[in-house]
């Protein structure tokens, strides 16, 4: 499957924890073109979980986003994106520096992402919390449009996100 990215955009990945955002950023882009919420936790709080270090993170991710896109370099935000009002932010720094608001959903079964889950030393949260993130990746599936997001890509199932590859679209 074929993904249409214009190559100057700000890319939003969303998906629940375990769905693969990281691991499909490592195979598509540079260490360098991917912020992620887990690092900016770790740089402002020293723990990458650390919940309450989020509000902060994000203002710094925003703000290192917001210096790329005004540099013309293609941004990946790396964090869940469930929630109406992140991917908002994301929309609006698109929008400030004049740049196409991307979504790229990876959309897994839950149980496939909670076995993932279970087997990582760095995620304790129960399967509750993950079941949450699944009813607001369906609610936010349908909105992605409407908020804003001028492409939007949906890759549903294991085999259809290893099977993307993305191609870059020339805006001028
Ligand atoms: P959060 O950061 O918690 O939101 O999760 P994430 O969406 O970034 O998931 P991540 O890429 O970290 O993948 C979670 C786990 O699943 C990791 O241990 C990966 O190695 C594994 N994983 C990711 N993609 C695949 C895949 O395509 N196949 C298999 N077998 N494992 C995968
Ligand atoms: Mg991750």
């Amino acid at each position: 499957m074929i993904i249409d990215v214009p190559e100057l955009s700000l890319v939003a990945l969303v998906g629940i924890s375990g769905s693969g955002k990281s691991t499909f950023a490592g195979q598509h882009w540079k260490s360098t073109q991917v912020l992620s919420s887990d690092f900016f936790r770790g740089l402002v709080a020293d723990d990458e979980n650390d919940q309450s270090a989020s509000a902060d993170a994000f203002e710094v991710l925003h703000y290192v986003a917001g210096k790329r896109l005004a540099a013309g370099r293609l941004t990946v935000v790396d964090a869940t994106n469930l929630q109406a009002h992140a991917r908002a932010g994301l929309v609006k720094t698109a929008r400030e520096h004049d740049v196409l608001p991307v979504a790229i959903v990876l959309d897994v079964p839950e149980s496939v992402a909670w076995e993932r889950t279970e087997a990582r030393p760095d995620r304790t949260f129960d399967r509750r919390v993950l079941s949450r993130m699944s009813r607001d990746l369906r609610r936010s599936i349908g909105q992605l449009a409407k908020e804003g997001f001028r492409k939007i890509h949906v890759l549903r199932g294991v085999d259809e996100i290893s099977a993307a590859e993305i191609r870059y679209e020339k805006l001028f």
